[in-house]
């Protein structure tokens, strides 16, 4: 077996391996996109992105933000394939010496979470799972008491509220290296979300207090879906929290079924969210309100 630092000769090839990959994946996920695979791993390559092939498999990754990832490596949905899950094995290692040597160190690959035969050959990379996308059919759902829009009156408490999520992330057992927001970052998105017609930030009220917000708008607005990874049409839940003192007592259970209710109202039938593996708390509340992992994102720090 040849492996061989993946050239534009190679993208027929990777193409219909990522095209038997993808569709697999879309008959358990049917509202993942349709594609032009080909044209997919051709705009990596346009943006920069390095890898390797041998017959049956081939990686593709690029760098992501370092001042968010630290020199990093990222191996997006489109950016990798096997008929033989054993031989990504093979190109990623021939890739990750290259990698490696120009000090790029934090690695990432977003892998279908349906597909166990190539998870498990990423696992034994030394992968492990950091981060999942899910997604659900938009269940109907009455408006429940006790949620309502936020309005601009509201602003000074959502950015009292906002920053208890990114302090859960940087606890144990999730280590995000994000730092926790300050109130001026929460102010300048709560106000940037007014500006927008196509998103809404939901609070639910306990006692005149808001304690909890979520955040629902068109998956456009994400990042991290993109691609492969992006089901076309779907609303996206990006961002939820509940203050600490309340959590366990229904402010996120209703929430979740008013950003049902309000995503439905607009048309859409399918939602969007991710969250940390490692967030003991969303990593279960979401699967338990009927979100299926479509990916997971993996992640392996070379020290
Ligand atoms: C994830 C999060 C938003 C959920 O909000 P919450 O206010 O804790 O949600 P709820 O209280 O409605 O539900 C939590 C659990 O308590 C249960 N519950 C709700 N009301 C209850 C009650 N009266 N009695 C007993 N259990 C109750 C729910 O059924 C749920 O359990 P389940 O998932 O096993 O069904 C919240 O935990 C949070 O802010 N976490 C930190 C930030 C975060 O991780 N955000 C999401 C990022 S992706």
């Amino acid at each position: 077996m040849e492996v061989v630092p993946f050239a534009e000769e190679h993208l027929d090839a990777a193409a219909e391996l990522l095209t038997a990959r993808h569709e697999a994946h879309r008959r358990v996920f049917p509202q993942l996109p349709e594609a032009d695979y080909r044209a997919e791993i051709a705009a990596l390559l346009e943006q920069g992105a390095t890898g390797a092939f041998t017959e049956g498999a081939y990686v593709l990754g690029k760098s992501g933000p370092v001042e968010r990832w630290g020199p990093n490596i990222w191996v997006e949905a489109a950016g990798h394939a096997a008929s033989d899950p054993e031989r990504l094995r093979d190109v990623w290692a021939e890739a990750a010496a290259g990698w490696v040597e120009q000090g790029l160190r934090a690695h990432y690959a977003l892998v279908p979470a349906t597909d166990t035969s190539l998870l498990d050959a990423w696992f034994r990379l030394g992968f492990g799972a950091q981060h999942g996308h899910g997604l659900l059919e938009i269940p109907e759902r009455e408006w429940p008491p006790g949620v309502r829009e936020a309005t601009e009156d509201d602003v000074e408490e959502l950015v009292e509220i906002g920053p208890f999520l990114s302090r859960h992330q940087t606890r144990s057992p999730v280590f995000s290296s994000v730092a926790e927001q300050t109130p001026e970052e929460v102010r300048a998105d709560v106000l940037d979300d007014f500006t927008r017609d196509d998103g809404v930030n939901l609070v639910y009220e306990m006692e005149g207090r808001i304690v909890g917000d979520f955040f629902v708008c068109p998956i456009e607005l994400s990042n991290a879906h993109n691609s492969l990874a992006r089901p076309p049409g779907a609303a996206f839940l990006g961002f939820a929290v509940t203050h600490p003192d309340v959590r366990g007592s229904g402010a996120g259970l209703a929430l979740t079924d008013a950003s049902f209710a309000w995503a439905r109202a607009r048309g859409y039938e399918t939602m969007v969210t991710d969250w940390r593996e490692t967030n003991l708390l969303s990593s279960r509340f979401w699967p338990r309100r009927g979100f299926r992992t479509t990916f997971l994102r993996l992640h392996r720090s070379i020290l």
